[in-house]
């Protein structure tokens, strides 16, 4: 049997995930695909880390060149985060001809389009479902099952972070610190919390799903963005008393002139069914001409929901490069022109 040869770049929560699901599901993996999937090597930032439950033989690395640099590997995982070392490793990539599965949406909200694009032109793979809604497979609904339709607005809890957050706060009177190093701990949050707590995660989860949804450029600058950080007891106090919860809430919608791209904390009514996503679950609701309102919900973060989203893509990729069809799967719509968001 032919053997794909994979660089996983970040052996962290999500990395961690991905090695343990290769291994773990590896005969279904095979089965279904056809093909063995190695790990080649292993792109960390620090060599001396003690690191559990990485099988023997797997090569770890701190240089990025011997991952890129190595023309066995077809496929690079990028589950390191940030911006700057993932695009140039990814760019870099995509420029030698190697498919590219990543969970960063940091990166794709901002340089999506033109990664695509490179991808596109030396037809690879860049497949990225992780980056939105960890388990939920979101990104392959919208381009792939409700592709027909037209979709005028997508509404979810798009951040598991602060969604556990709030839920521990209302349900345990839990503090605001206390539950956001849990969720630290638990590997729910970025590396820098910030993102989760002041509301940018949902946002450039926000761009992502309009982008596709849409069929339009959508940008990081076009969401107007409120995060949880200065919510009160108080706050949470007076919803309960009303008869509604607090939950951070994303919200892409569109007509014929505008669209409105925001995330913000929002009194939910105790019997709307976003009110019971709890903890780091997610939900989206999408709402098309055609299909009317469909609703998607399931772990928005965490080690195994994601690495399923990862490793799901890179046995896509890995099947395509059997088909001899790669590239197809970054195909880029033919844009529609950008709409003015509602507050310009
Ligand atoms: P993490 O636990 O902080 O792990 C990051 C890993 O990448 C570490 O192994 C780190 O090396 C390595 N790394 C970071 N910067 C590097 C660099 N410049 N060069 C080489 N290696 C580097 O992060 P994570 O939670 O797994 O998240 C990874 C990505 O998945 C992020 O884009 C995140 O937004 C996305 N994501 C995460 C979740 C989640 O639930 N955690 C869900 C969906 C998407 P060391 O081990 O040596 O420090
Ligand atoms: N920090 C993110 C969250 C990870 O809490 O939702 C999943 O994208």
């Amino acid at each position: 049997m032919n053997s794909i040869k994979v660089g996983l770049c970040g052996l962290g929560t999500v990395g961690s995930g991905v090695v343990h699901l290769l291994y773990h599901h590896q005969e279904k993996i095979m089965h279904d695909t056809g093909s063995a999937i190695e790990i080649k090597g292993v792109l960390v930032s620090d060599l001396s880390k003690v690191r559990a439950g990485v099988p023997d033989g797997i090569k770890l690395t701190d240089q990025r060149e011997d991952i890129l640099g190595d023309d066995s590997i077809d496929l690079i995982v990028e589950v390191m985060g940030g911006v700057e070392d993932a695009y140039q490793l990814i760019k870099g990539a995509l420029q030698k001809g190697k498919h590219v599965v990543t969970a960063n949406k940091d990166l794709m909200a901002v340089h999506g389009a033109e990664l695509l694009a490179i991808a596109n032109e030396n037809m690879c793979d860049l497949r990225y479902e992780a980056s939105v809604a960890g388990g939920i497979p979101i990104i392959r609904s919208l381009t792939d099952g409700l592709a027909s339709d037209k979709i005028h607005k997508v509404v979810g809890i798009l951040n598991g972070t602060t969604n556990y957050i709030l839920t521990k706060m209302v349900d345990e009177g839990r503090s605001f610190e206390d539950v956001l190093k849990e969720a630290q701990e638990l590997g729910f949050a970025e590396a820098d919390p910030t993102s989760d707590v002041d509301g940018l995660d949902a946002a450039r989860k926000v761009v992502l799903l309009a982008t596709l949804a849409f069929s339009m450029p959508v940008e990081l600058e076009d969401v107007s963005v409120k995060g949880i950080r200065n919510l009160s007891s108080r706050d949470i106090d007076y919803a309960e008393q009303l008869g509604y919860t607090l939950k951070l809430v994303g919200i892409a919608a569109r007509d014929q002139e505008r669209v409105e791209l925001s995330v913000q904390p929002t009194f939910i009514a105790n019997n709307h069914p976003l009110a019971s996503v709890k903890n780091e679950y997610n939900a989206v609701y999408v709402y098309g001409d055609a299909v009317g309102e469909t609703m998607f919900f399931g772990p928005g973060a965490g080690q195994l929901p994601t690495a399923t989203a990862v490793v799901s893509d890179v046995m896509d990729v890995v099947k395509n490069i059997r088909l001899g069809v790669t590239g197809q799967s970054s195909f880029l719509p033919q844009y529609e022109k950008r709409l003015k968001p509602s507050d310009e």
